[in-house]
């Protein structure tokens, strides 16, 4: 009865180690996930150095420099989020309900001077989404 049992036991021993070597290469894709996910991480738009050349840039000669044109300064990243004389004009999170970027969008602004390029709206876009930190 014991004889019979082995080639069983041996079986079952062979696929819990097939298992194991699958689990294994499921557990390195799974590390190399999560590595390929930081630099998205790192990545994250920063208000410094991706949004602010650009509003210093495009906006700042009417908000903030020689005009403040409804109230509403690109100066500082706080006059930004205090919004113009009408309130907040960026909604944290949601670029497609935020003024500042609908005022772009619609090609109001910059009221003057250069339009913004499609990359530079997808920019300001991707940090309101990411939530319009003053990072
Ligand atoms: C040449 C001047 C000029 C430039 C440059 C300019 N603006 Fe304006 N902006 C104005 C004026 C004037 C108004 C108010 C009258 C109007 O709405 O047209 C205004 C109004 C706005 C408003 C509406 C504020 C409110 O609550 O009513 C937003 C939002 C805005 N600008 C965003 C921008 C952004 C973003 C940029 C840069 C990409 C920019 N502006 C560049 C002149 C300018």
């Amino acid at each position: 009865m014991q004889k019979n049992f082995t080639p069983i036991f041996r079986t079952v021993l062979l696929a819990a180690f097939l298992l194991l070597t699958a689990c294994g290469t499921d557990t390195t894709s799974a590390v190399s996930t999560s590595v390929a996910a930081v630099p998205t991480q790192a990545s994250a738009i920063s208000y410094s150095s991706n949004i602010d050349p650009i509003l210093q840039r495009s906006c700042f000669e009417c908000h903030g420099g020689e005009k403040t044109s409804k109230g509403l300064s690109v100066a500082t990243y706080d006059a930004l989020m205090k919004g113009s004389q009408n309130g907040a004009v960026i909604l944290a999170g949601e670029p497609d309900k935020s003024k500042f970027l609908l005022s772009i969008l619609s090609g109001k602004m910059p009221k003057k001077g250069n339009k913004l390029t499609a990359e530079e709206i997808q920019l300001i876009r991707q940090w309101i989404l990411e939530g319009a930190n003053n990072n």
